[in-house]
């Protein structure tokens, strides 16, 4: 196996009420990455395609990421890997940009490697280029993008990621405003200290969305969709984010939040009608707006990071 082509999704960070912990991958938006062996040593952006990133390895996200994996082999290569990227998610869009190019460059290489790591350790590596993207090397993006459905980052040091089910019938409608949030700049925003009141609402949510998972529970998983925390700071950063929320949640959605640090918003909603419905409503609000933006609908990828070939 000399080459492959990846499909590295886009991801949700956060899911409301677990910031830094909880994630889910989605299916119908991600860039796409070719990435075959070559005879010269080290790690190669050899193609950018669709944004303007560095080639330079140790300054490109993929680069750093693939860098990680290879220097932790036992044995040396006495090979390489040429990279091209084909970015379709904008970085700065908070439905995780960065930690596609990490995921999706750990993932392929591994595999034409014939896969010497677990996921676990794919996403320590993938992690070190969350550390150069977003100023810390946070996994609740990089995780569902590899392990796919939705991730719970138990512990950061050492990692521990558990994988949760998914709904079948879940659907998650998305908003892109064009407006680059960076993630350093949204964490600087959110308060150094919580109150207990608040610290008990938000991981009480936390359990129970994670019991709605497990037990396919619509009502519930609505009922947790909520964050007392993050979400007052920063929705002040998206324009009509109110808005988006109370009109999603009318047009029948289970809940509405922040994408990872935004500025995308994301509705859940059960089943296909109501999700375009939701997608419906928020392009009436947005359209009022002199703000360019992406609508997307897409299923949990239960999969994370998909092979398009691998020849
Ligand atoms: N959990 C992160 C944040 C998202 O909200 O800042 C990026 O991983």
């Amino acid at each position: 196996m000399n080459e492959i082509k990846i499909f590295a999704p886009a991801t949700i960070a956060n899911i409301s009420c677990g910031f830094d912990v909880l994630g889910c991958c989605l299916d119908t938006i991600g860039d796409e990455m070719v990435i075959r062996k070559i005879s010269k040593k080290g790690i190669h952006i050899s193609k950018i395609e669709g944004e303007n990133l560095p080639f330079e390895t140790e300054k490109n996200v993929a680069g750093v990421a693939a860098l990680s994996l290879i220097n932790a082999l036992y044995k040396k290569l006495d090979f390489g890997f040429e990279i091209e990227i084909y970015k379709n998610i904008k970085p700065g869009s908070g439905i995780g940009s960065s930690a596609a190019s990490a995921a999706g460059a750990v993932f392929a290489i591994n595999e034409l490697l014939s896969k010497p790591f677990s996921k676990l350790q794919l996403v320590k590596f993938a992690q070190e280029g969350e550390r150069i993207a977003c100023g810390s090397p946070i996994a609740d993006n990089v995780a569902p993008a590899i392990f796919g459905g939705f991730t719970l980052v138990k512990n950061d040091n050492p990692l521990q990621v558990i994988e949760l089910p998914s709904l079948d019938n879940l659907l998650a409608t998305i908003i892109h405003p064009q407006i680059e949030i960076k993630t350093a700049d949204s964490r600087a925003i959110l308060p150094k200290e919580v109150t207990l009141k608040n610290a008990v609402k938000q991981w009480a949510n936390v359990g129970s969305l994670v019991h709605a998972l497990h037990t396919s529970d619509f009502d519930l998983l609505s009922d947790s969709l909520h964050d007392f925390i993050v979400e007052p700071h920063r929705s002040k950063l998206i324009p009509e984010f109110d808005k988006v929320k109370k009109n999603s949640i009318k047009a029948g959605a289970l809940g509405c939040g922040i994408s990872g640090s935004g500025p995308s918003i994301f509705s859940f909603s059960k089943g296909v009608r109501v999700a375009e419905n939701v997608a419906y409503t928020i392009n009436e609000i947005y359209k009022k707006t002199n703000i360019d933006f992406n609508i997307y609908i897409s299923k949990i990828n239960t999969e994370g990071v998909k092979i398009i070939h691998l020849q």
